[in-house]
C-alpha cells in the first residue's frame, strides 16, 4: 500500500470508483485471513489505514457507496463449524481514533451533540483495548446458558462449552444478580501463556503460534473442549447486550456491579472529566504497555453516563458515545543484511528482509516482509511512490516496523546511512526454485500489471508442490496429526516411490504402498512402530472430512476458508459443488451464474475456481483424492422455530438500527428470505424513512407492513 496516495479531493469519480472497488476487495481479504484463517498479512495500522481511505473516499463521493463497502460491514461472517447465535442486541464496533488531536475532537463532538458548553464537565471512562476476542455471556436465572462469539455482528457462533472451561469466567450469579444478564467482554491468552505454550511446542519440535490473539482464537473454535481447557484463556468484561434489570446508570457503575457479580475487570479502567485527563490516561497505558500480561492495541474512552449515552446514539455499526484510541505501530531501525526469494502455493515471489536482529516492541524481529518487487523499488500498489521513492537496497539502513501481531515490514530507509557500494536491487525474473520463468501476469478486470510476480512452473515447481501438500495437511485444512511441514519435505523428497507424497491422494495411500514396500518408514530416524501406527490413525481419521475444509483444502486461488465455508453452506454437498463448478466451465450458463449469485463470491474469486476445475490435473487429483476420502454434505444452519421461518421479507426505505446487509443477514439466519423486491408472494415489508414505490405496492396487494421497531421486536420476541 501506498503510503503517499492522491488527495481524495483531487480524485475524479472514476479513480474514486476504481479505488472503492480495490479497498472492497483488499479489505474483505484481509478480514478472511484475520477471522477466517487467524493468520493476518497486514499490520492492524495498515489494515485501519486502508479502512479509513475507504471511509474518506465515501465521505467525498456518497454516491459511489457499494453494497459490499467494507464500512457496511462488522466482521466476518460466522464459521459452520459451531451453532449460529444470534444475538438479542448487535455486538457493535467501535470508531477508531489515531492520534491525540482525534481524541480531543471526539470529546468536542460529545459535548456539541448534547448541546453542552465546553465549561459543563462530564465524565467518560478510559480503559485499555485488549486485543483478544470479542465474546457475549447471557445468564438466565444467574446461571451461564450462551457464550457466542460476535460473528458478523449479529450472529455469532455458540462456544458455551468451551468457555465454561474458562475458570475466571463464573458459571453462576450472587442472588441480587437480574434474571437476565448479558456480559460482554474480551476472551484473551496472558503473554506468559503465550510464551509458555510456543516453548511447549518448540521443545516438541511443533510449529510454533503467531500470537496470543490468533492461539486464543484457534484455542476457542476447537470442537473439542478439553483441548480449550488445555490452554489458558482469560477474560475482561467491559460491556454488556440486554439485561432485564440496571445494575448502575454509569458505564462505570456497570463495571462494578460485574466486578461484585465476579467478573474480572480491567484495573486500568479510570473515570475522567476532560480530554486532558483522558491524554493524559492513554499515554500512561502507553507507557505501561509492555509490562502488562496482555496485548492491548490502544485505550477505549466511553461516556460514563448512560442516559447520555443514549441520547448520542449509534452510527450504523458503532456508537457515538465512545470511540478506541489506537496506539502508533511500533519501530526500529537496523541493517538490511540480505533479501530471500520465498515461492509460494501459488507461485509467488515473495522477497523477505533477512535483518540484523533487532528488538521491536518487545520482540526479536529478524525478518521482515518486503511485499513484491515494486514495493522494494519505491513503489506502491497503486503506481504511486511509497517512501517518497526511496528504493530498498542490501546493506541499507531500514526502519522496521511491527504492530501487534503481524508480520514486521520495513517501512522506510535512512539515506544519509547507506553505504557506497550499494546496489540497485534487482529482482529474479526466473524462479530460484526450479528455474522456471515469472512473469508478472496483466490483471484482466484492470488491465494493471499485477505487483507479484509468479513463478510459471505450475507443478513442476517443486516449492509450489511443496506447499501445496503443507496447506492441504496445514490446521484448518485436513489437520493431520503428526503430518507437519517438516514431514511432508521428507515424503516429498524420497527416492523410495512407495514412500514419496508428491500430491494429496498419496498421503491416503501411504499405508498400503509400505505394506509393499521393502524400505519400512517405522525403521527410518525420527518414527518408531507407535508413531507409524499414530500416523496411519490420523490419517484415516481424515477419510471423512467436513465439506469446507476439504474445499479449502485443495488450495484453490483466492479460496481462503471463509470462502469455502461460503461454498459448502451453499452448495451442500461435494458432488453439487464439483459437478457445478465443471458445468460452470464456459463463464456463462446457470452454474456460473449461480456461482456468481452468492453473497461473497465476486467475479475474481469465481473465476479462479472455474479456472481450477478446469485444469485436467486438478481434475485428475481430485478425483483420485475423492476415491480416498469423503467429504461430508454441509447442514445449513437455519433456524425453523422463529416466528419469521418461511417468510419473504422486503425492506425498503433507510433502516436506522441496523445496516441492510445486517438486516438481511439475520433474517435469514432466522430462516426468512430476504427479496429485493415486493409481489404476491412477499409476506412482510419492512418499511423505514424514504420508503417508496416498494411500500405503495405492498399496500395495495394488501401485504403486512412494518416499521424497523416492530420488525425488532417481532424478531426479537
Ligand atoms: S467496548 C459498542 N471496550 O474492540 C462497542 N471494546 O473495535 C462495544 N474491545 O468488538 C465495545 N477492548 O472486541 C470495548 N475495553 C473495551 C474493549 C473493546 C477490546 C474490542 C471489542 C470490540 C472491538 C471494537
Amino acid at each position: 500500500m501506498s503510503s503517499i496516495q492522491k488527495p481524495v479531493d483531487e480524485l475524479s469519480e472514476r479513480e474514486a470508483a476504481e479505488e472503492l472497488a480495490y479497498l472492497a476487495a483488499e479489505i474483505a481479504r484481509h478480514d478472511m485471513l484475520y477471522h477466517g484463517k487467524d493468520t493476518p498479512e497486514i499490520s492492524d495500522a495498515d489494515y485501519d489505514a486502508l479502512k479509513r481511505r475507504n471511509d474518506l473516499i465515501e465521505a467525498h463521493f456518497p454516491a459511489l457507496l457499494r453494497e459490499d463497502s467494507p464500512s457496511q460491514r462488522v466482521g466476518a461472517a460466522p464459521s459452520l463449524t459451531f451453532q449460529p447465535v444470534v444475538h438479542a442486541r448487535p455486538m457493535l464496533s467501535l470508531d477508531n481514533t489515531f492520534s491525540d488531536e482525534d481524541a480531543r475532537d471526539f470529546v468536542a463532538s460529545v459535548y456539541r451533540s448534547l448541546g453542552l458548553l465546553p465549561d459543563h464537565s462530564i465524565a467518560f471512562t478510559a480503559e485499555p483495548k485488549i486485543d483478544g476476542l470479542s465474546m457475549s455471556l447471557r445468564y438466565e436465572n444467574r446461571r451461564l446458558v450462551t457464550a457466542a462469539t460476535r460473528g458478523d455482528g449479529t450472529t455469532g457462533e455458540n462456544v458455551t462449552a468451551n468457555i465454561r472451561t474458562i475458570r475466571m469466567i463464573p458459571q453462576t450469579l450472587a442472588a441480587d444478580a437480574p434474571d437476565v444478564v448479558e456480559i460482554r467482554g474480551e476472551v484473551y491468552m496472558a503473554k506468559s501463556d503465550f510464551a509458555a505454550l510456543n516453548a511447549e511446542m518448540a521443545a516438541q519440535g511443533k510449529p510454533l503460534y503467531v500470537n496470543p490473539r490468533n492461539t486464543a482464537s484457534g484455542s476457542l473454535r476447537q470442537l473439542d473442549a478439553k483441548v480449550t481447557a488445555s490452554r489458558k484463556l482469560r477474560f475482561f468484561a467491559y460491556g454488556w447486550g440486554e439485561m432485564s434489570e440496571m445494575p448502575a446508570d454509569t458505564q462505570f457503575g456497570m463495571v462494578e456491579a460485574f466486578k461484585a457479580w465476579g467478573f474480572p475487570v480491567n484495573p486500568l479502567m479510570r473515570r475522567l472529566f476532560s480530554a486532558d485527563e483522558l491524554l493524559e490516561h492513554y499515554h500512561h497505558i502507553e507507557r505501561e504497555r509492555p509490562d502488562l500480561d496482555y496485548d492491548i492495541d490502544g485505550v477505549v474512552y466511553k461516556v460514563d453516563r448512560l442516559d447520555l449515552q443514549t441520547r448520542l446514539g449509534y452510527r450504523s455499526r458503532s456508537p457515538r458515545w465512545a470511540t478506541a484510541h489506537k496506539f502508533p505501530a511500533e519501530q526500529a531501525f537496523t541493517r538490511l543484511k540480505g533479501i530471500d526469494i520465498q515461492v509460494g502455493r501459488t507461485g509467488a515471489l515473495t522477497p523477505v528482509a533477512r535483518l540484523e536482529p533487532i528488538t521491536v516492541g518487545g520482540v526479536v524481529v529478524t525478518n521482515a516482509t518486503l511485499h513484491n518487487e515494486d514495493y522494494i523499488r519505491g513503489v506502491g500498489n497503486n503506481g504511486e511512490p511509497v517512501r517518497e521513492g526511496r528504493d530498498i537496497r542490501i546493506g541499507d539502513m531500514v526502519v522496521v516496523q511491527r504492530a501487534g501481531d503481524v508480520i514486521p515490514q520495513i517501512v522506510d530507509v535512512v539515506m544519509d546511512e547507506r553505504p557506497e557500494a550499494a546496489e540497485t536491487y534487482r529482482f529474479p525474473t526466473t524462479c530460484p526454485v526450479c528455474g522456471s520463468h515469472a512473469v508478472r501476469d496483466i490483471n484482466e478486470k484492470t488491465g494493471k500489471v499485477d505487483a507479484v510476480r509468479r513463478c510459471t512452473g505450475g507443478f513442476v515447481c517443486r516449492a509450489q508442490a511443496v506447499e501445496h501438500l503443507k496447506h492441504f495437511v496445514s490446521r484448518n485444512a485436513f489437520d493431520i496429526e503428526g503430518l507437519g511441514a517438516k514431514q511432508i519435505e521428507f515424503f516429498f523428497e524420497s527416492d523410495d516411490e512407495n514412500l514419496r507424497i508428491r500430491t494429496a491422494p498419496e498421503i491416503f495411500t501411504l499405508e498400503r504402498r509400505q505394506e509393499a514396500s521393502l524400505t519400512k518408514l517405522e525403521n527410518i530416524e525420527g518414527f518408531g512402530k507407535v508413531s507409524v501406527r499414530k500416523l496411519y490413525d490420523a490419517i484415516d481419521a481424515r477419510r471423512s472430512i467436513a465439506l469446507h475444509r476439504f474445499i479449502y483444502a485443495l488450495g484453490i486461488r483466492h479460496v481462503g476458508e471463509t470462502t469455502a465455508k461460503l461454498l459448502a453452506r451453499s452448495y451442500g454437498s461435494y458432488e453439487r459443488f464439483g459437478s457445478a463448478m465443471v458445468g460452470a466451465g464456459s463463464f456463462s450458463g446457470d452454474a456460473w451464474h449461480e456461482l456468481n449469485r452468492i453473497d461473497g463470491i465476486g467475479e475474481i474469486v469465481a473465476r479462479a475456481i472455474v479456472e481450477f476445475y478446469k485444469e485436467p490435473r486438478n481434475l485428475e487429483v481430485v478425483s483420485r483424492l475423492l476415491e480416498e476420502v469423503t467429504p461430508e454434505s454441509a447442514e445449513i444452519p437455519v433456524s425453523t422455530d422463529s416466528p419469521v421461518a418461511g417468510k419473504t421479507v422486503v425492506f425498503t426505505g433507510s433502516l436506522e438500527k441496523m445496516t441492510r446487509d445486517e438486516a438481511k443477514a439475520r433474517a435469514e439466519s432466522l430462516g426468512a428470505k430476504v427479496a429485493g423486491s415486493v409481489s404476491k408472494k412477499t409476506d412482510i415489508v419492512v418499511a423505514g424513512p424514504g420508503a417508496g414505490s416498494k411500500l405503495d405496492k405492498a399496500r395495495e396487494l394488501g401485504i403486512k407492513t412494518m416499521d424497523e421497531d416492530e420488525w425488532l421486536t417481532l424478531i426479537d420476541g
